[in-house]
């Protein structure tokens, strides 16, 4: 990638990870049948200077971010098509570029990210009336007090490629924020499988599950709605070699995407 423009170094480490999916969503582009169009991330990959940072995950995370995208692109369109109105909370939303796929001029949207990273954001995206950046860590349960729910009655959650590098500790924290002020919400997000807790692979992710259900056990209010195992989708995408290994649950569900409700009253 071409390395010139704006300043990308002011990023704390856990930060840099975004690179990782802007750059494997840009490559996309590339391809004769992309799975998501998102000229965004082309023309933000452009003008980032990304000199000695990790920019690429791998063919396998690669194949995970673009899964995922796309699944969460699907859900969040099938729901502003029952309810325009929706509003769409975003947290740990980097450079994220899915309100320029879904924007229909009647939602809500909220982009969450620690100060450093909506200051870059801001020089690729622009806040209105109806899209809002909170420069707050997610760990920090003030955010919740920036967020206007009295406009819509429908809300989203979306946390892509955010809780593994929390601790267990803090992703209970982050559920029981959001079960607390958002009753009634749904929440789309990915996990990866215990299997890769504390390896050293493109990240080191934290926490994880083995089974979708387990996130039940985190917060009582958390019902499990679906779940997609990564190795499932998008097969023509994987190299013969992973699709052999994913009968391996821990590989199949290496990650995973999660549709979780909050319930709506205290139980
Ligand atoms: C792997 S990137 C994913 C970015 C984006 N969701 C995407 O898929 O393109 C992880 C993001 O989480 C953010 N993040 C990490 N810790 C955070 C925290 N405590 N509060 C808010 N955001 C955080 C990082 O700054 C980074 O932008």
């Amino acid at each position: 990638m071409q390395a010139t423009g704006s300043n990308s170094n002011n990023m704390p480490p856990v930060s840099e990870t975004l690179l990782i999916p802007l750059v494997a969503r840009a490559k996309e582009m590339a391809r004769n049948n992309p799975i998501i169009s998102d000229k965004k991330s082309m023309e933000i990959i452009s003008k980032i200077d990304t000199t000695g940072k990790v920019i690429d995950g791998g063919e396998i995370s690669t194949h995970g971010i673009l899964a995922r995208t796309k699944i969460i692109d699907d859900e969040v369109k099938n729901i502003l098509s029952k309810n325009p109105d929706t509003t769409i909370i975003n947290l740990g939303a980097g450079l994220d570029t899915r309100i320029c796929r879904v924007y229909n001029g009647i939602l809500k949207w909220y982009d969450l990210d620690l100060p450093e990273v909506i200051s870059i954001r801001r020089q690729f995206f622009t806040e209105n009336e109806r899209i809002r950046f909170i420069s707050k860590s997610v760990l920090d349960a003030a955010w919740v007090n920036e967020i206007n729910t009295s406009e819509s009655s429908n809300i989203v959650i979306i946390a892509e490629g955010l809780l593994m590098y929390f601790t267990e500790e803090n992703v209970a924290f982050v559920l029981d924020i959001l079960s607390k002020h958002f009753a009634g919400a749904h929440m789309f997000f990915d996990v990866v499988h215990t299997f890769f807790i504390n390896k050293k692979i493109s990240s080191t992710f934290l926490w994880g599950i083995e089974q979708a259900k387990d996130i039940e056990k985190l917060n009582a209010r958390v019902k499990l709605i679906r779940s997609w195992s990564t190795g499932d989708l998008l097969k023509e995408r994987q190299p013969l070699f992973l699709r052999i290994f994913n009968i391996l649950p821990s590989t199949r569900n290496r990650s995973q995407i999660l549709h979780i409700e909050f319930a709506r009253q205290d139980k």
